[in-house]
C-alpha cells in the first residue's frame, strides 16, 4: 500500500469509528426505549404530554427558562438533588421519551424543575413542609414575582394582558395578593402562551418508578 492508500484507510477508519461511537452505540443504548406499563395502576410511564403542554415546552424554550433551570435529577452518588427533595430518583433517558426537544438545561440559578408538578420542598430550606404548585400560584410567580415572599424571580408579565373590565369580570383574571392588585376596573388575563407554559410545568412529574431507576422507599 502506498502513502495515499494508507491515508485513505486512515480517513475511512476515522469516519467509521466516529460513526460507531457517536451513532451506533447511542442508538443501541437508547434508540429502542418504549413507555412501560405500571403493573399496579396500569398507567403508561412516562405519561404522554397534552397538546397544551407540548406548546408550553416551546414557550419554556423560547423564554430562556433553561438558562437558569435544569430538568434532570442527579443520582444520589452524583449530587444532592435527592437529598434536597427535588426528586425521588435519578432522571433517565426514558423520562424524555415524549419530548422532541427536552429542556435539559445546564445552569442552576434556580431549582431543578423535573418534578415541579409533584410536591415541592420549601424553597428557602430545600426541605421541610411540602407544597404543591397550581396554576394560580405559578401565574402569580411569573406575573408578579415580588408578591411571592423571598422571590427574586425575573418577571414574565409580558405573557399577561391587563384589560379593562367591561360589564362583569371574565372570571379568568389573576387573583393577586394585597398590595399587588390591579387598578380598579381592570383585570390581568394570562395569554395562551402563559396558560400553555403553566400546563407544561404542572405536567412535569417523574415520581413514577422505572426498572432502570427505582424510586427509593
Ligand atoms: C435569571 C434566572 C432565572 C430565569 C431566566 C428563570 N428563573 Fe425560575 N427561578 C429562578 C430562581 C433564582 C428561583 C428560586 C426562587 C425565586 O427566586 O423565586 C426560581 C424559581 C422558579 C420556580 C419555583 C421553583 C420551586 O422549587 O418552588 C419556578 C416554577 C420557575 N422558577 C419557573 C421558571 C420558568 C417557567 C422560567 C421561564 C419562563 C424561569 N423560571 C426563568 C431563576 C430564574
Amino acid at each position: 500500500m502506498n502513502g495515499y492508500g494508507r491515508l485513505f484507510v486512515g480517513i475511512l477508519a476515522a469516519f467509521v469509528l466516529s460513526w460507531v461511537a457517536l451513532i451506533l452505540v447511542p442508538l443501541n443504548q437508547v434508540g429502542n426505549l418504549m413507555p412501560l406499563e405500571d403493573q399496579v395502576t396500569g398507567d403508561m410511564n412516562p405519561p404522554a404530554l397534552s397538546g397544551l403542554a407540548q406548546r408550553g415546552s416551546k414557550v419554556y424554550a423560547a423564554n430562556g427558562c433553561a438558562s437558569c433551570h435544569t430538568q434532570q435529577i442527579r443520582s444520589e452518588s452524583g449530587g444532592a438533588d435527592i437529598a434536597r427533595q427535588w426528586g425521588t430518583r435519578q432522571t433517565v433517558a426514558r423520562d424524555y421519551l415524549h419530548q422532541s426537544n427536552p429542556n435539559l438545561g445546564a445552569m442552576r440559578l434556580g431549582p431543578d424543575l423535573a418534578n415541579l408538578g409533584a410536591d415541592r420542598p420549601d424553597l428557602n430550606t430545600n426541605s421541610g413542609p411540602k407544597k404543591k404548585y397550581d396554576a394560580a400560584s405559578l401565574h402569580q410567580l411569573f406575573y408578579a414575582p415580588k408578591s411571592v415572599s423571598g422571590s427574586s424571580h425575573p418577571s414574565y408579565s409580558f405573557l399577561y394582558e391587563k384589560r379593562e373590565i367591561k360589564g362583569i369580570p371574565s372570571g379568568m383574571g389573576l387573583s393577586l395578593p394585597v398590595g399587588f392588585e390591579t387598578e380598579e376596573g381592570k383585570e390581568v388575563i394570562p395569554s395562551e402562551d402563559a396558560k400553555a407554559l403553566v400546563a407544561y410545568l404542572l405536567s412535569l412529574n417523574r415520581t413514577y418508578a422505572l426498572p432502570e431507576a427505582p424510586v427509593k422507599p
